[in-house]
């Protein structure tokens, strides 16, 4: 199976392969012709800055033939639906497709009736397995190996596919993972794998992944404004001084400096946040050169 729809269902095996591949594109030059003559889609029902770039970087470095396609300048303005688009595409000979929406449940079905590849992109709030892939890498980097790692996600559980590739990744790799949210934010269905901790014990932790706060989902609820969730739930340059000495900050991005995170802290040394995007690239490579080559 050459499609890549999440984590969860992704064996250790094939994770550690991902992380080692990548390790290889790192140190690779920038541009090789392995792919040259194949043609990847870029699928964007959503918006996106970091993924849509870095996998089009991952794909010209691999020498593929690269296709953008963005919803709003597309015929889905006219009412197309996305299985019909992904088969236009499909029809047109592209070999593979990377895929970004918001539907729950979709991908699964599009990925029985699609011949060609196709990689997720982040669909709603269900998974995001490349992020937690270059997460997983920038961690492995950071401290030799994963086995052992305690990591605290902190903030909007509830709507986070982040969160959840995370979580389903680092438990194969032998991490121990925490969730900090506050009563609103959090996910019932994930309760039984990873425990809701206060933010002084998740600050305890190896890794502090904070996420990005979606204020505008909570205007009734815990939370009303940006500054009482930087109070409750930010890291902040007081709170950063608490974690321990070898301790790193994580964070998908994109960032609402000064609300879950402090603006100084951002690019602060503990800070991996660039250095996650980096390692976007070559992982990316890595699940591109899976699906085609
Ligand atoms: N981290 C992430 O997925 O960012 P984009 O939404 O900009 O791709």
């Amino acid at each position: 199976d050459r499609h890549l729809l999440g984590l969860k269902h992704l064996g250790q095996e094939e994770i550690v392969g991902i992380l080692n591949r990548a390790a290889h594109w790192e140190q690779a030059g920038k541009v090789t012709p392995l792919l040259e003559g194949k043609f990847v889609a870029n699928m964007f029902f959503e918006n996106s800055t970091r993924t849509r770039f870095s996998f089009e970087v991952a794909e010209k470095r691999l020498g593929a033939q690269v296709l953008n396609f963005a919803a709003a300048a597309s015929s889905v303005e006219k009412g197309e639906s996305i299985y019909d688009t992904v088969r236009t595409l499909e029809s047109m000979g592209i070999d593979a497709g990377v895929i970004r929406m918001k539907p729950i449940g979709l991908l699964a079905e599009l990925a029985d009736k699609i011949k060609v590849p196709l990689i997720n992109a982040g669909d709603g709030n269900n998974e995001h397995p490349t992020q937690a892939l270059l997460d997983l890498y920038t961690m492995r980097k950071t401290f030799g190996e994963i086995k052992g790692l305690t990591v605290s996600i902190v903030g909007d559980i509830l709507h986070s596919r982040v969160a959840r590739s995370n979580l389903w990744g680092l438990q194969k790799l032998g991490a121990k993972v925490q969730f900090c949210a506050p009563d609103n934010m959090q996910a019932p269905e994930l309760a039984e794998y990873a425990n809701y901790v206060s933010m002084d014990e998740a600050l305890q932790a190896d890794v502090v992944m904070m996420l990005r706060v979606q204020l505008e989902r909570h205007d009734k609820g815990f939370i009303r404004s940006a500054e009482e969730y930087r109070e409750h739930y930010g890291l902040t340059v007081e709170r950063a001084g608490m974690m321990k000495p070898h301790a790193i900050i994580m964070h998908p991005a994109p960032v609402n400096r000064g609300v879950e995170i402090d603006d100084e802290l951002v690019e602060c040394e503990r800070s991996k946040i660039f250095t996650q995007m980096s390692n976007g690239v070559p992982i990316r490579m890595a699940v591109i050169e899976r699906a085609l080559a």
